[in-house]
């Protein structure tokens, strides 16, 4: 698979600066109007992004936590540093849990080190970590193209669905969901990709976005109008990501992720879950035991668009008393998903499918 391009120009959405002890990433609160880069020399800085969502998706969220970790401890690396910093990035999004994975493994090497040879240790481990991301999401794709390959050759052309941005910009490179969406379209399959808007903060236009990079072909849609797809055999398969699968396969992501799940049951469609193995919560019994980001009202009542003059813009829908609740993901049943799909292949949603794929999980 070849590397994701802007442009033409391989990119990726976090790289260590070559010049100082930073990263760069995009900034993906400005697209898709604008893209830029912004340098992460802090732990501050990291926590901002990361709460702030200037990087998003589960795996890109674990990423930028290590690089803050390493950012922390260049500059204070004693026990109390390591420990502030880890309980400052763990705090920044919940649900998402790669990213105490991406600290329990960083705190895990680091903490039996001598003060002084963490801060190198840190920034080594968090590159590490970042690689792995890029090797796995390739193999999702390649792991992914064997589930959809068959649809493809029966049917002549591959109708998709997902939801939320579970794509390059989630991760390091390639993406979870639409690993396999890239592999399809780089072995010239005829693919199509139905993208939901992802209300409220509409991350399907990131994945929109991606895709045009990628010229792959795409349709937006509203959320509302998956359901309606589904029933007229449009789709042939629904793909998403996760942001934490628990050990009996329910699965937590973006919000609206149940609905699809549902309709997609109701309809006899596939639907499929790719992620890491960084996604996958061992320790958690289940998606009742997920904790679920609730995030600030404003993300519902006030809209973010170029204006007419061009402009990047606010507009209040609803005035700011207006009562909201604006939970960030949701619980999708292990039951109702067909299979997941990781970098070491494809497994029923359960305990025994997970288990199987991940077998130093059951001593651990
Ligand atoms: O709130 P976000 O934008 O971080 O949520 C992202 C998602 O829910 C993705 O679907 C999930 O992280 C999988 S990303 C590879």
């Amino acid at each position: 698979m070849p590397d994701m391009k802007i442009n033409d120009v391989p990119t990726r959405t976090l790289r260590p600066a070559t010049d100082a002890r930073a990263v760069d990433i995009i900034d993906q609160t400005a697209l898709p109007h604008d893209f830029r880069t912004l340098r992460l020399t802090t732990l501050e800085d990291a926590e901002h992004a990361i709460r702030s969502m200037q990087v998003r998706g589960a795996p890109l969220i674990g990423v930028t936590a290590a690089y803050g970790l390493a950012l922390a401890l260049a500059r204070r690396a004693d026990d109390a540093a390591l420990a502030a910093a880890f309980a400052t990035l763990a705090a920044t999004r919940p649900t998402a849990v790669n990213l105490r994975w991406a600290l329990t493994r960083m705190q895990t090497l680091l903490a039996p080190l001598t003060p002084a040879a963490r801060a190198e240790a840190a920034w080594h481990e968090a590159g590490v970590i970042a690689e792995e991301d890029v090797a796995q999401c390739r193999r999702i794709g390649e792991r992914g193209l064997e589930l959809l390959r068959p649809i493809a050759e029966r049917r002549g052309r591959l109708d998709l669905m997902t939801h939320c941005n579970a794509g390059w910009l989630a991760t390091i490179d390639y993406g979870t969901a639409l690993a396999p969406v890239y592999a399809a379209f780089d072995a010239g399959i005829d693919v199509h990709v139905w993208v939901s808007e992802t209300r409220p903060r509409n991350q399907g236009l990131l994945t929109a976005w991606e895709l045009r990079q990628h010229g792959v072909p795409h349709t937006l849609i509203a959320d509302n109008a998956a359901g309606f797809l589904l029933t007229r055999e449009e789709v042939d398969a629904v793909l998403v990501g996760a942001d934490r699968i628990a050990l009996n396969g329910d699965v937590a992501n973006k919000v609206g992720t149940y609905l699809k799940a549902l309709a997609a049951r109701e309809a006899g469609v596939p639907f499929y879950v790719a992620a890491p193995r960084s996604t996958i919560d061992f320790e958690c019994a289940s998606g009742a035991a997920i904790p679920i980001e609730e995030r600030d009202g404003d993300e519902v009542r006030v809209v973010h668009g170029l204006d007419s003059a061009g402009q990047t813009s606010r507009i209040r829908q609803i005035p700011a008393v207006a009562a909201v609740i604006n939970p960030a993901f949701d619980i999708t049943p292990a039951r109702w998903v067909s299979a997941i799909v990781t970098e070491r292949g494809s497994c029923p949603a359960s305990r025994d499918g997970l288990l199987d794929l991940y077998p130093e999980a059951r001593h651990a």
